[in-house]
């Protein structure tokens, strides 16, 4: 008996990294999976069906059942195609984690329109296109359902580099809160991973490189994985609109802060001279 029994799961960008694990762990509880990838590289160049072929043949070969998509997550008919790939093979869906990414790290003035469209289409609209077709279904489907996207802490708290990426990421945050008020009716729960891992993403970071093999280890995507399927199950029924951070094993739940709030002391409207004054006070 797996957690996942009879669920069919929708993993974007599975055929390397963290998706892979996911896509891994979601067929080892039982779910069938749609293996989602492009197949293209890092930066989003190129395409092929490679990546995503591998990964179900990974998951046949342990026992499961998955099938290969290899769709952008780009465009609506993307969106829309993951989909029918679940009802066409599996005749349902349940679950859909948005992972699939690429990256352009540039700084601002460095930053072409090029390097934003592609990041910010990637990770922003390809959330958007694959999170509205599916809840769509789940909606007339009418059992509930998962929804598990993927943000980042250069989103959450900003990153030298990545503007286009940070921006992105900062978008599925507040995507994420606003979808999970709207589908809670639907009993569709939205909640998204921050995680740190040792990717094709991540390989070449200074910091990464210098733990060496046994940062491999300890950041090893598998560490991700069982985040997303407690998510994914009924465990996780109630848990809705919230930032789980992983980090190696290390969890913990971002959260917005917004501080106690103060007026002017005239009652009236705030003088720079009083903002100067009290600007202290007002970040307390
Ligand atoms: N690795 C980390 O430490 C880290 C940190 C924060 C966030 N993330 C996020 O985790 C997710 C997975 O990243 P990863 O580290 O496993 O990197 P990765 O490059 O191994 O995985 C991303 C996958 O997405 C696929 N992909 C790219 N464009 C696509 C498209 N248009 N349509 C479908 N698939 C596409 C790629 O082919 C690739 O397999 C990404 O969203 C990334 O931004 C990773």
């Amino acid at each position: 008996m797996g957690l996942l029994d009879g669920k069919v799961a929708i993993v974007t960008g599975a055929g390397g990294g963290i998706g892979r694990a996911h896509a891994l762990a979601l067929a080892q509880e039982g779910a069938k999976v749609v293996v989602n990838d492009l197949g293209g590289d890092r930066a989003g160049g190129g395409k092929g069906s490679d990546m995503a072929d591998a990964v179900v043949a990974e998951i046949k070969r342990a026992g499961g059942d998955a099938v290969a998509n290899y769709d952008s997550v780009t465009t609506r008919e993307g969106g829309d195609g993951l989909l029918w790939s679940a009802l066409a093979k599996f005749g349902r869906a349940d679950i859909l984690i948005n992972n699939a990414g690429v990256l352009r790290d540039r700084t601002l003035l460095n930053m072409s329109d090029a390097d934003w469209d592609i990041v910010y289409s990637v990770h922003l609209k390809g959330t958007f296109y694959a999170t509205q077709a599916v809840a769509r279904h789940l909606k007339t489907q009418g059992e509930g359902g998962r929804i598990i996207n993927t943000t980042s802490l250069s989103g959450l708290l900003g990153n030298v580099g990545q503007a286009n990426y940070s921006a992105a990421k900062a978008g599925i945050y507040g995507f994420t809160r606003t979808v999970s008020m709207e589908l809670a009716r639907y009993k569709i729960t939205c909640n998204a991973i921050a995680p740190v891992a040792f990717t094709r993403m991540t390989e070449d970071l200074a910091v990464v490189k210098s733990m060496g093999d046994a940062g491999k280890q300890l950041l090893a995507p598998e560490h991700i994985a069982p985040i997303a399927v407690f998510l994914a199950s009924e465990a996780a029924a109630e848990i809705t609109g919230t930032i789980v951070g992983v980090q190696g094993n290390q969890l913990s739940i971002y959260k917005m802060t917004q501080s106690q709030g103060v007026a002017p002391r005239s009652g009236g409207t705030w003088s720079p001279a009083e903002l100067r004054e009290r600007w202290a006070e007002i970040c307390k």
